[in-house]
């Protein structure tokens, strides 16, 4: 069966004052149906404009080249009637600020029943009943009346998950969380991803979750891609890069995620910092920060390899040289 999307060497360039900022440089991967892929990587590493890219939403100065197929059609060269037609009804994203979704001046049950009065032809009174069946869906308590009040009488965690009810209006077979938890604070962060688990096991929806916080990827995502300077990394099974990480990025991210059974929290950040996407290094992007590098390596570019366990990986070191460096080190 085919992949739900497909996105095929897609890279991402902005024109800007200061030259040309390479934010996506061939980042190809597939889902499946009701597949949950996780996109993780430090701030920067071009997470969002690949799903941007993909939706037709990147900014006026960007740019994107490569093939996003869904449904058959490349997304990439359809008009903007058709891809608005498919943002509203098939692939709906959510973003870390529940405003950027939500008018604050109209009633959320005005906002939602537009949705559907204008994508389903449903009539207002429809429209509305299925409203409020979506706000039980989230857990809104008291949906029935709480459907006809401001965004703004809702709490943080409450609107987020009006936002996620709001995407899920048109039943879409994509969803596309875009740091969707990384306002809220812990306790409402478990809930948010307890309530989209919930959602895809009841309706099927395929998940991207963008995150740089790879604390909430376990347990919740089939898939894991490690992005850096706009490549992928390392992509697997989640359990196998977390359980067995052999990318000298993963490996730095998983010694930066907190511990809850570590009372110190200490926090090993990567040392160093995020590339300048307008002057990428030639070779591997993380060359400069990686803790096994190897001189002589500065201009060699790893290519994306698929290994026999099913990850796929791009490092210029062979895992053994990096699990045995790795037992070496303190
Ligand atoms: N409109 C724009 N003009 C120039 N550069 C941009 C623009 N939008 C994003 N970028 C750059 O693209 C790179 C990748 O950004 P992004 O995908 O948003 O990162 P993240 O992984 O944090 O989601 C960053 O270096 C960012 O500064
Ligand atoms: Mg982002």
């Amino acid at each position: 069966m085919a992949a739900l999307l497909e996105i095929e060497d897609l890279h991402v360039t902005f024109a800007t004052g200061d030259g040309t900022v390479n934010a996506v440089n061939g980042v190809s991967f597939a889902l499946e149906e009701g597949e949950t892929l996780a996109i993780v990587g430090e701030s920067g590493s071009g997470k969002s404009q690949t799903a941007y890219a993909a939706m037709g939403l990147l900014a006026a100065n960007g740019r994107a080249r490569g093939r996003v197929r869904y449904g058959g059609r490349d997304l990439l060269g359809l008009p903007q009637r058709e891809l608005n037609r498919i943002r509203a009804k098939e692939i709906a994203m959510i973003f870390q600020d529940p405003m950027t979704s939500l008018n604050p001046y109209m009633r959320v049950s005005e906002q939602m029943a537009e949705v559907l009065t204008l994508h389903k032809g449903m009539s207002r009174r429809e429209a509305v009943a299925e409203s409020v069946r979506m706000l039980d869906l989230v857990r809104i308590p008291d949906a029935k009346a709480r459907v006809h009040d401001y965004p703004h009488q809702f709490s943080g965690g409450m609107r987020q998950r009006i936002m996620i009810a709001m995407a899920l209006l048109c039943r879409p077979k994509l969803l596309i969380a875009d740091e969707p938890t990384t306002a809220l604070d812990v306790t409402v962060q478990a809930q948010i991803m307890k309530l989209l688990g919930d959602i895809r096991a009841e309706l099927g929806t395929a998940v991207i979750l963008i995150t740089h916080d790879l604390g909430v990827v376990a347990g919740f995502c089939d898939r894991t891609l490690v992005m850096y300077g706009g490549q992928i990394m390392e992509e697997g099974p989640t359990t196998l890069l977390f359980e067995r990480p052999t990318h000298p990025y993963t490996l730095g991210l998983l010694s930066a995620v907190p511990r809850i059974d570590r009372e110190d929290e200490m926090l090993l950040t990567i040392a160093g910092d995020p590339p300048d996407m307008s002057r990428l290094p030639p070779g591997c992007p993380f060359f400069p920060r990686c803790a096994y590098a190897v001189p002589g390596n500065e201009t060699r570019r790893p290519p994306l390899v698929t290994l026999p366990d099913g990850r796929r990986r791009a490092c210029n070191l062979s895992v053994e040289e990096i699990l045995a460096r790795r037992e070496a080190m303190p």
